[in-house]
C-alpha cells in the first residue's frame, strides 16, 4: 500500500507553546512534555505583556521554565512581544500548541486559532496552525492564577507545581 508523505525526512517540525507562565504549573509541563514527544523542536514562549504586572518577572518565569524543562532535549525557552504569529514566522515555527482544559476553553481558543491562521494566510507560505492537546484529567482545573490565589492564602499547591516553583512562590509571597 502506498503511504502519503507530508514532508521530507529533513523537515523539522517546530512548534511553540505560548503563555504567560506566571508561574509555570504541572499542567503546562504536561503539555510541553507531550509536545516534545510529538515534534522535533518545542519553543516555550513567554508573553511580555507591558500592561500587566505579574507576580514574577519575565526573566524569573523563563528561569523557572528553563529549569523545569531542562530534561527535555528538544525544548527551549524564549520570550516575545507583540503578535505570536510574528514570533512564529520569524523563526519558521509551523504551529502553536495549546492545552485544552475544558469545553469552556474552546470558544476563545478557537477564536484565537482562527485569528492567528487568518493573520498568516498569504503572509507566510503556510498559515501558522494551532493544535490542541487535551489536558490530562488531573490538571483540568489548574491555572496559574488559581495557584497564586491558593498559595497566597496558605493553601497547599505542592501537587500542582514543581518543587522549584513551590519554593519560589513561598519566597515571593512571604515578601
Ligand atoms: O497563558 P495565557 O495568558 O493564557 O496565554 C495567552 C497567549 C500569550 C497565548 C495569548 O495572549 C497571545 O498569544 N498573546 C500574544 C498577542 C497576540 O498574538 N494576540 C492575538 C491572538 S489572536
Amino acid at each position: 500500500m502506498e503511504t502519503q508523505s507530508f514532508g521530507t525526512v529533513t523537515d523539522m517540525t517546530k512548534v511553540v507553546c505560548p503563555g504567560s507562565f506566571d508561574p509555570v504549573t504541572n499542567g503546562h509541563i504536561d503539555i510541553i512534555e507531550r509536545a516534545s514527544n510529538l515534534f522535533d523542536e518545542v519553543t516555550v514562549a513567554v508573553l511580555v505583556n507591558e500592561s500587566k504586572r505579574g507576580l514574577f518577572t519575565i526573566e524569573e518565569r523563563m528561569d523557572m521554565l528553563s529549569e523545569v524543562t531542562a530534561r527535555f532535549d528538544n525544548v527551549s525557552v524564549d520570550s516575545f512581544k507583540g503578535l505570536l504569529v510574528d514570533f512564529c514566522t520569524d523563526r519558521g515555527i509551523a504551529a502553536i500548541v495549546k492545552g485544552l482544559r475544558a469545553v469552556s476553553d474552546f470558544d476563545y481558543e478557537l477564536q484565537m486559532a482562527q485569528m492567528n491562521g487568518s493573520l498568516t494566510a498569504g503572509v507566510s507560505s503556510v498559515p501558522v496552525d494551532t493544535l490542541f492537546i487535551p489536558t490530562s484529567p488531573e490538571y483540568c482545573f489548574l491555572a496559574s492564577s488559581l495557584v497564586k490565589e491558593v498559595a497566597k492564602h496558605g493553601g497547599d499547591v505542592s501537587k500542582l507545581v514543581p518543587p522549584l516553583v513551590l519554593d519560589r512562590l513561598k519566597e515571593r509571597l512571604s515578601q
